[in-house]
């Protein structure tokens, strides 16, 4: 077999964001564009000329369009730049959580992982890829700014030419000089969350009678939730539904909220609720926790697992610390401090918790976005808070409303909300963003919709284990009373420009406990359209989601 070394030239934009490089479908399918990416990455992180001789790399994406053949390509761009051995999930397939619990486990040189999480698949829908560390996390912008530098001098990639490889039954054969080892996209994983978790509580919970309904949205937890929901813990078959991943997630959107979600919604606010509902994105990191008759909010739900991660094994030492992105509410927090444990605020963004969470300083970390997870991977994982929740259930046999409303009458409730104003016009909103940032010395003192704003700022962290720091992570509006308003723009887009708006409201008085969060939150919402002029600059009188 014989290695093609291909002329080729820079594409523009090829910047990986948050979470990777993600663009629409078919540019990924543009002539040499993955393949360009791809020996990029090689280039950055392997050795001179992307150089990969005696690595590892664990290779799996979450079964969209696209997903097989980029595997073909990226399998023989590797025994071309001289890896020794690449896993790849079977059939393509692992989840980004269970890809980070590879990498850990068979301690490979990092990970490829194709996804566009919760972004549509298909032809016309979204593709990515991004790169992990050996730490089995998201890479640290220096690899990401590394890999982009590349992209834009590349001249030439190496690719072997060769037939394309079964990964269709688990095994080894040998490509060129590599090893190509298909494995089983649930094993590792389930052994992990097998050690975590108390199987055999949740077992009984499932024998006493107690119902889940569990929403794959046709996306990659389907196995995995069918494994380890039905198989190992004896949730009746069908407790887990779209179960099957299909390369368009059958036409749905699938990022687990409210509004994606509404089937499982409708079902768990409706006569026939089960006890329990959880549903989880496109690449398997993101999770919806439902009882009957209630939605838990991300933030609410990283605060009662943090106040009860005890009741797991895996936690039963206690926790280091707790992190949550800057947009998620501070409900975590309020617990940490009565746990005496610490308690950080990073920026938007799972990499960020990497370096905590090596250093030991956290245990659990969350988003507001539907991201939570723990120091088992270096990824977030949705199906783990799933188990960390049945865990929890299994231990306290309660109703989660009731688990829920005992948590705000100890703690107050953190009112709310996010609004998405999703494909606005580009330069108008970065233009609102950029006037916000220019008029925040004098907001301090000023009354909005009947509140004071307290203090102002555009976000800025230092990472107190690796001293790198990252600014304009989004601008912070406090209110005297109690109340939050957090404007930035999303960074895994790719159709002009989404603002999201984060409001929230602290309440502890035990007569308001029960109240409805767009009505709570109201006031907030009123005054962070005047500050920003929503309206008037995005021409949009309601954003396109609340979650
Ligand atoms: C979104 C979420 C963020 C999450 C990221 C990757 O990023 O808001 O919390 O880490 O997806 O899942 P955004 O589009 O806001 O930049
Ligand atoms: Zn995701």
């Amino acid at each position: 077999m014989s290695v093609n070394v291909v002329a080729t030239t820079p594409v523009e934009g090829q910047k990986p964001g948050t979470s990777g490089l993600r663009k629409q479908t078919r540019v990924f399918m543009e002539p040499g564009y993955l393949e360009n990416f791809v020996q990029s990455i090689f280039d950055a992180v392997g050795g001179p000329g992307g150089d990969l001789t005696g690595k590892t790399l664990t290779l799996g994406g979450d079964g969209r369009y696209f997903n097989k053949r980029a595997i073909q390509t990226i399998v023989k761009m590797a025994a071309a730049n001289g890896a020794s051995r690449v896993l790849v999930g079977q059939n393509g397939i692992l989840s980004t959580p269970a890809a980070s619990a590879v990498i850990r486990a068979r301690r490979t040189d990092g990970g490829l992982i194709l996804s566009a999480s919760h972004n549509p698949g298909g032809a016309d829908g979204d593709f990515g890829l991004k790169y992990n560390i050996p730490a089995g996390g998201p890479a640290p912008e220096s690899v990401t700014e590394a890999i982009h530098k590349r992209t834009q001098e590349i001249t030439e990639y190496r690719v072997l030419e060769a037939g394309d490889v079964d990964i269709s039954t688990c095994g080894e054969s040998t490509l060129g000089g590599m090893t190509v080892e298909v494995i089983d996209p649930v094993a590792i994983y389930t052994e992990l969350m097998r050690e975590l978790f108390d199987f055999a509580a949740i077992r009984a919970l499932f024998a006493s009678g107690f119902t889940l309904r569990f929403d794959a949205m046709h996306a990659v937890t389907g196995p995995y939730a069918k494994a380890i929901l039905e198989g190992e813990l004896g949730a009746p078959e069908g407790s887990v539904m779209n179960a099957t991943p299909l390369p368009d997630f059958g036409g749905g959107h699938p990022d687990p909220n409210p509004v994606y979600a509404k089937e499982l919604m409708d079902l768990i606010m409706g006569p026939d609720a089960p006890d329990f509902a959880a549903a989880s994105d496109g690449d398997g990191d993101r999770n919806m926790i439902l009882g009957r008759g209630v939605y838990v909010t991300p933030s609410d739900s990283l605060a009662v697992l943090t106040a009860n991660a005890q009741l797991a094994p895996g936690y039963k030492g206690g926790l280091a610390g707790v992190a949550r992105s800057m947009p998620t509410s501070r409900a975590a927090d309020r617990v940490a401090e009565k746990l005496g444990i610490k308690a950080f605020e990073t920026p938007t963004g799972w990499k960020f918790f990497g370096t905590l969470l090596d250093a030991g300083l956290v245990t659990l970390c969350g988003e507001e976005s539907a991201g939570t997870g723990s120091n088992h991977v270096r990824e977030k994982d949705g199906l783990w808070a799933v188990l960390l929740w049945l865990n929890i259930l299994a231990e306290r046999r309660q109703p989660v409303a009731e688990i829920l409303e005992a948590h705000w009458r100890d703690y107050g409730r953190d009112y709310y909300t996010r609004h998405d104003y999703e494909g606005v016009d580009k330069a108008a909103a970065e233009a609102l963003m950029d006037d916000l940032r220019a008029g925040l010395g004098s907001l301090p003192g000023q009354s909005f919709a009947g509140l004071t704003v307290s203090a102002a700022d555009d976000f800025a962290y230092q990472d107190p284990v690796d001293g790198s720091t990252a600014r304009q992570q989004g601008i912070r509006i406090f209110f005297a009373e109690n109340a939050r308003a957090v404007f930035r723009l999303s960074g895994t887009g790719t159709v002009g420009a989404t603002l999201r708006v984060y409001l929230e409201r602290f309440v502890d008085d035990p007569a308001l406990l029960a109240g409805d969060p767009q009505e709570m939150l109201a006031e907030v919402i009123g005054a962070a359209g005047e500050i920003a002029q929503i309206g008037a600059r995005l021409g949009r009188d309601a954003p396109d989601v609340r979650t």
